[in-house]
């Protein structure tokens, strides 16, 4: 049978197979489109990364080559704005993903596997976008480049040798250009590899799925999605045609010079609150070691959150303690966007302090009040429910909450 009768459904019935068949939970959140948004931006990115490929001399003038696809290349600025663009809109997506992760607690029991390659997924796209920033060899490409070079070389006994096996030299050149070129490709395939193997895991995950209410995926969805895919369409072509470069650092319209150092050297946006880590030390080991165990609290969160709740309603201290988070993570990109002066770096360090202070003991005690069961004064003095009621009495969801199943 091809159609089967269905109530729910505008049109009174659903296909057997397919979109129809599927059924998703009938209220996905708002940010649900965000995960086939950075599908689709990533195919974006492969598709541009192709075509600039096929133009992008390796090592020979690489500013003029790239002023060259520009100009010259039918279409060129169009690929290259799509590719130059496209990279922080990728990146505005994939942190709205991570954010949207830990507001839901989706990184928690089945899903820890899951956020586990969605990092590593970010790690890629970094170490992706970093490699491609050289390639048009601007003022800052070289300047940036060449500060996380430094860092690197600063690690005891094999720094030098990393950094020359990376770079090709000791200094950049055009075998550097070669390597980075290469390590880029690398990675953006990389990146396709984590995608996949983090989709398979959200796969083998359906199986241990709440039992919320669902609906067939189309037409609800279908119809969700189109509308999400057409908003993004319509800003991603508001900024290629109108603002390609806003997110461009303006030293980066020159030609590199490693005579002129530019006043204040920094990375791509998307890198900043880790820069602005490796700058509250001068030791270059030091400032790996904050950047690692950075990427570490957040792999460690499934590990160091003990609440088993998912639900928005009944984690009442964790949402505002995470609003915050999000608030320190952005103070410390703006203060790394600044000069290496002593008020910044003062800033530097106090960022990142409170950085750590959420995963080492906001996130494991507030974890441990709201957790059903350990009777903590606290957990009833703050409940919002409580609140709302004017007493402190049993506003505590049931011993063990199944995620899903919490009251509305
Ligand atoms: C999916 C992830 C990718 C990301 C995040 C990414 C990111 C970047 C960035 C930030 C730049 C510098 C743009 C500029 O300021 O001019 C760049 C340049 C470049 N990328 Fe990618 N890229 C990706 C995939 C690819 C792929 C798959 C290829 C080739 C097969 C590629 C080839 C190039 C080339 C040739 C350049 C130099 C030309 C230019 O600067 O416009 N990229 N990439």
């Amino acid at each position: 049978m091809l159609f089967e009768e269905d109530s729910e459904n505008p049109a009174g019935r659903v296909p057997a197979s397919g979109l129809g068949a599927t059924r998703v939970p009938r209220d996905p959140g708002l940010l649900w489109s965000f995960g086939i948004l950075a599908a689709v931006s990533l195919a974006l990115m492969l598709l541009t990364g192709v075509f600039l490929a096929m133009n992008y001399v390796v090592g020979v003038q690489p500013f003029e080559t790239v002023q060259w696809i520009m100009r010259d290349v039918s279409y060129g600025w169009l690929i290259r704005f799509m590719h130059m663009a496209g990279t922080s809109i990728f990146f505005i997506i994939a942190f709205v993903n991570v954010g949207r992760g830990l507001y839901y607690g989706s990184y928690k029991r089945p899903g820890q596997r899951m956020w586990t390659l969605g990092l590593v997924t970010l790690i890629l796209m970094m170490l992706t976008a970093y490699t491609g920033y050289l390639l048009p060899m601007g003022q800052m490409s070289y300047w940036s480049t060449l500060a996380l070079a430094k860092t690197l070389a600063g690690f005891p006994f094999v720094g030098r040798n990393i950094v020359r096996w990376i770079m090709g030299a000791d200094s950049i050149d055009g075998a550097t250009l070669t390597h980075f070129y290469t390590f880029h490709i690398l990675f953006a395939f990389g990146i396709v590899g984590a995608v996949m193997a983090h989709l398979q895991a959200r796969r083998m995950n359906a199986g241990e799925a709440p039992t919320v209410a669902t609906v067939p995926f189309h037409p609800f969805h279908t119809v969700r999605l189109g509308i999400a895919l057409l908003t993004f369409l319509i800003v991603c072509s508001v900024i290629v045609f109108f603002l390609p470069y806003t997110f461009e650092q303006s030293a980066n319209f020159q030609p590199a010079d490693p005579l002129v150092v530019p006043s204040n050297i920094t990375p791509q946006w998307y890198l900043l609150p880790f820069y602005a880590m490796t700058r509250c030390t001068q030791s270059p080991l030091l400032s790996l070691v904050l950047v690692v165990a950075g990427w570490a609290a957040l792999f460690a969160l499934p590990w160091l959150d003990p609440s088993p709740l998912h639900g928005r309603q009944h984690r009442a201290l964790f949402h505002p303690a995470l609003v915050g988070f999000f608030v320190v993570v952005i103070l410390l990109g703006w203060a790394g966007s600044h000069p290496t002066t002593s008020g910044w770096v003062l800033l530097d360090r106090l960022f990142t302090l409170l950085y750590f202070l959420f995963f080492l003991v906001g996130v494991p005690l507030l974890g441990l009040i709201e957790t059903p069961g350990v009777n903590l004064d606290l957990r009833h003095r703050f409940s919002v429910k409580a609140l709302l009621e004017g007493s402190g009495a049993s506003a505590l969801p049931p011993a063990s909450v199944p995620r899903g199943k919490e009251a509305p």
